[in-house]
């Protein structure tokens, strides 16, 4: 499946994700700059944070309760921030569409 990462500068990296894996692995995976993760994906960091697409918050689903205390942690929360560790892609989620704030943690 498809990701799209939406910069804060406007710039789109599109990437191709196994499914199974995390959002965030697939932009550390390509390189895809603002997605810092500096727990590795244990939701222990807050660093991974994105905002979904609002066509993507209900199919992306909603955060556990330790996710949403991490994103307590983050600059600037929004309705449809997520970590992107905690969202694994899968072909329902092909074409995913993410923005990434403007700094990170
Ligand atoms: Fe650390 Fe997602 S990578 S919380």
């Amino acid at each position: 499946p498809k990701i799209t990462f939406i910069g804060h500068d406007g710039a789109e990296h599109v990437v191709e994700a196994e499914a199974g894996i995390s959002v965030m692995k697939a932009a550390v995976n390509n390189m895809v700059p603002g997605i810092d993760a500096d727990c590795g994906g244990a939701c222990a960091c807050a660093t991974c944070h994105v905002y979904v697409d609002a066509a993507w918050t209900t199919r992306a689903g909603a955060a556990d309760d330790m996710e949403q205390a991490m994103l307590e942690f983050v600059s600037e929360p929004e309705e449809n921030s997520r970590l992107s560790c905690q969202i694994i892609m899968s072909e329902a989620l092909d074409d995913l569409v993410v923005r990434l704030p403007i700094r990170q943690g």
